[in-house]
C-alpha cells in the first residue's frame, strides 16, 4: 500500500503586512529584512480568525482539488504550534467544521517541521491499512505568539494554512509509482532552548512569546536539513538529479539557498514563497506546494523533495511522487 496525494489546497489571511509597514512601527528596514531573510511581506490573521478557521479553508480547497466529499476522509492530522485552545485539538474543530464525525482527528506539534512529521504519521497509518483517506494540514497563527517589540523575531513570521489529501492505494510501490516514497524524522532536545515559546499551561500558565537565538538556529539548520535529505536519498537510491521540485520549509532564503547548493539541487528547481508568506511554520510547505501546483510547475509524475527544520530541534524530509 502506498499513500497517494489526491489534491492540495491552501488559505492565507487577507491582510498583507509589508516590510515597510513594520519599519514604520519598529526599528527595522525593508533592506535589512530582505537581505537577511528574503522576506518582503507576510499575511496576518484578523483577531477573530483562528488557526482552525484557516485550516478549514485550506482543507476545503484541498478536498475540492481532489474532487472529494469531506465524508471520504477518515483521518485528520493537523500540525500546529498555535492551536485555538490548549485542548481539545484544533484538528477536532476542523473535523467538526467539515461535518465529519467518524474516524480520528488529532494535532501534532513539531513546530516548523510539523507538516513533515504529520505527513509521515498519516503515511504510516495509511500504509498499515488503519485508515483509507487522510487530510494532512499545517496551520498557524504565529502572529499571536510574536513579541511585536522584538525586531529579531517579529519580522520573520506570518500566518496561513495548507493541506493535502492522501489516499491508501494498492500498487507495486516502485519509486516511479505515485505517492509518498519515504519519510525521515529526527529530533534533538539538547537544542530546545534555542527556539521556544516562553510560556505554557504547565510552567507559566500563560501563552508566552516566541524566543529565538537566530544565529544558533542558522548555524545548525543547513547541516541538519542536508543530513536528513541524504537519509531519504540513501533509502530510495534517488539522487538530487532525479528531483523535479525542491519544496523546503520556508524560513529564510539564505538557509534554503545554502541547502540546495550543498545538495547540488539546481536553483530553478527550488520553490520559494518566503518572500510573500514569511515563515508560516508548519503551514509553509503545503502553502508552497499549493502555489507550485496552481501555477503549473508541479505536474503528474514529478518527484518532490520536502524538508523542514525547526524548534526542538526537529527536522525531517519526505520524497513524494506527484
Ligand atoms: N531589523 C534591523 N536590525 C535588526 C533586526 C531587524 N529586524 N533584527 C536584528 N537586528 C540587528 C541586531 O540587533 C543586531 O544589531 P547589533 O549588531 O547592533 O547588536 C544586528 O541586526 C545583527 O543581529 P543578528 O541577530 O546577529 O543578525 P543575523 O545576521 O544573525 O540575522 C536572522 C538574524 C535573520 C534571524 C538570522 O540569524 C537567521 O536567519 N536565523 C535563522 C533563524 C530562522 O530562520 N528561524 C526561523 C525559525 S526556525 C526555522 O523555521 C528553521
Amino acid at each position: 500500500i502506498r499513500s497517494v496525494v489526491l489534491g492540495c489546497g491552501s488559505y492565507l489571511p487577507e491582510r498583507v503586512v509589508t516590510n515597510a509597514e513594520l519599519a514604520a512601527r519598529i526599528d527595522t528596514s525593508d533592506e535589512w529584512i530582505v537581505q537577511r531573510t528574503g522576506i518582503r511581506e507576510r499575511h496576518i490573521a484578523d483577531d477573530d480568525e483562528f488557526t482552525s478557521h484557516l485550516a478549514i479553508k485550506a482543507a476545503r480547497a484541498a478536498l475540492a482539488h481532489a474532487r472529494l466529499d469531506p465524508q471520504a476522509i477518515d483521518l485528520i492530522v493537523l500540525a500546529t504550534s498555535t492551536p485555538d485552545n490548549t485542548f481539545p485539538a484544533t484538528a477536532v474543530a476542523v473535523q467538526h467544521g467539515l461535518g465529519i464525525n467518524h474516524g480520528a482527528a488529532f494535532d501534532l506539534q513539531a513546530v516548523c517541521s510539523g507538516f513533515v512529521f504529520a505527513l509521515a504519521t498519516a503515511d504510516n497509518f495509511l500504509r498499515t491499512g488503519a485508515y483509507k483517506r487522510a487530510l494532512v494540514i499545517g496551520a498557524e497563527t504565529f502572529s499571536r505568539i510574536l513579541d511585536w517589540n522584538d525586531r529579531g523575531t517579529c519580522v520573520l513570521f506570518g500566518d496561513g494554512a495548507g493541506a493535502i489529501v492522501l489516499e491508501a492505494q494498492t500498487q507495486p510501490g516502485k519509486t516511479s509509482d505515485s505517492g509518498v516514497l519515504t519519510t525521515h524524522l529526527r529530533s534533538d532536545g539538547r537544542h530546545k532552548a534555542k527556539l521556544f515559546v516562553d510560556g505554557g499551561p504547565s510552567s507559566t500558565r500563560t501563552v508566552g512569546h516566541l524566543r529565538m537565538e537566530g544565529k544558533e538556529v542558522f548555524k545548525h539548520a543547513v547541516g541538519m536539513i542536508t543530513d536528513v535529505i541524504v537519509d531519504a536519498f540513501n533509502a530510495t537510491g534517488i539522487t538530487a538529479e532525479d528531483i523535479n521540485w525542491f519544496i523546503p520549509h520556508q524560513a529564510n532564503k539564505r538557509i534554503i539557498d545554502a541547502s540546495a547548493h550543498k545538495l547540488h539541487i539546481a536553483p530553478q528547481k527550488v520553490v520559494l514563497t518566503v518572500d510573500k508568506h514569511g515563515n508560516t511554520s508548519a503551514a509553509s510547505i503545503p502553502l508552497a506546494l499549493s502555489v507550485a501546483v496552481k501555477d503549473g510547475r508541479v505536474k503528474k509524475g514529478d518527484l518532490l523533495l520536502l524538508e523542514a527544520m525547526g524548534g526542538g530541534f526537529t527536522w525531517g524530509s519526505a520524497l513524494v511522487r506527484w
